[in-house]
């Protein structure tokens, strides 16, 4: 823990900017917005710092983290790099997209940042306020999700402060996110295969490579350790399909449905993926037993929400 420390509020201007990118260079954590999610961010290549992000999330160690850059030269130099990563970040880099590729031999990054893989996750994010951290930061910065393990994920600063609480020395508060679900994750190590669904759908991504992506398979826990089934868990239980809501339970909508709070009464998924994580916040903040939840069509961001909505509804 970190005795007697209070946590920095920083504001995105120069000055916080600067604080922000002298305590990671100092090997101190950082929570910074994406346009995904806020990120518990640490140099990438400092030990100490990478594991003091495992211990404030009490993540379990083998789950790799994913690091972040503000441009190709510096990521580059980290991974193997191929014909179809670069038509991959040329499409959708910066962006809500991480890529999954062998790990250079020799790169500077610690052991603890890919639990002792072969391969290392990258990403470049497009949030104007983390571009300019990473810049002013000069280092890679791993982050993963600024939450408790298992807790719903952080879309707002308050959120990252109600769940860390002090373990994290800055919060550089850049408003909510845009995208509000995590970054799509592609592994290009090997056939690529989509070990995340996200931001990013996987008809975009075969479209962009000119050949099908393939499914990640339940059962395949060593190319993507931290999938775990029960996730994103709120603390109320979870009643996915809900046609209708019944008397006590706190029901969440979607389309025209009369609800306590609506993902998207027009029926709009990316609007719906943005107000996802805040609602299932505010609503678990009443303490229900329960969170009834509307169907959400099985399309485009619909299916990385149905992913965060299934983990959050697995036993626990
Ligand atoms: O949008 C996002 O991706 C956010 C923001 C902060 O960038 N980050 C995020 O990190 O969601 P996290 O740690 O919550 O999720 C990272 C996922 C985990 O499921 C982890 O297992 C997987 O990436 N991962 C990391 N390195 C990997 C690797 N070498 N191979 C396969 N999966 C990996
Ligand atoms: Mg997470």
């Amino acid at each position: 823990s970190r005795p007697g420390r209070m946590t920095e509020r920083l504001l995105p201007d120069p000055t916080g900017l600067a604080r922000a990118a002298s305590l990671l260079r100092d090997g101190r954590l950082v929570a910074f917005p994406t346009e995904t999610v806020y990120g518990l961010g640490a140099d990438a290549r400092d030990d100490h710092a990478v594991a003091a992000i495992y211990a404030a999330k009490g993540r379990p160690s083998f789950n790799p983290l994913i690091v972040h850059f503000a441009d190709l030269d510096a990521l580059k130099p980290m991974v193997t790099w191929s014909d179809e990563a670069e038509a991959i970040a040329e499409s959708f880099w910066p962006g809500p997209l991480t890529l999954v590729l062998p790990l250079r031999e020799g790169a500077r990054v610690s052991k603890l940042v890919t639990a002792g893989l072969d391969t290392i996750a990258v990403r470049m994010p497009a949030a104007p306020v983390a571009r300019d951290l990473l810049r002013a930061a000069g280092v890679p910065v791993a982050a993963p999700s600024a939450n408790v393990s298992g807790q719903i994920s952080p879309t707002r600063a308050e959120h990252v402060a109600a769940s860390l609480g002090d373990r994290v020395d800055a919060i550089l508060d850049g408003g909510p996110c845009k995208v509000g679900l995590e970054s799509t994750i592609l592994g290009l190590a090997g056939r690529p295969t989509l070990l995340r669904p996200g931001g990013i759908t996987r008809e975009a991504l075969g479209h962009v490579l000119g050949r099908r992506i393939a499914e990640r398979h339940g059962s395949d826990t060593i190319s993507a350790p931290g999938q775990t089934r029960s996730h994103y868990a709120p603390r109320a239980a979870v009643r996915l399909n809900a046609i209708e809501f019944e008397p006590g339970e706190a029901s969440l909508g979607f389309g025209e449905v009369e609800a306590d709070l609506n993902l998207s009464p027009s029926g709009d998924l990316t609007e719906a993926a943005a107000n996802l994580f805040e609602y299932l916040h505010r609503l678990d903040a009443k303490a229900p037993k329960v969170i009834a939840i509307s169907p959400i069509p099985h399309l485009g961001l619909g299916v990385a929400i149905n992913d965060r909505l299934s983990r959050a509804a697995a036993d626990r």
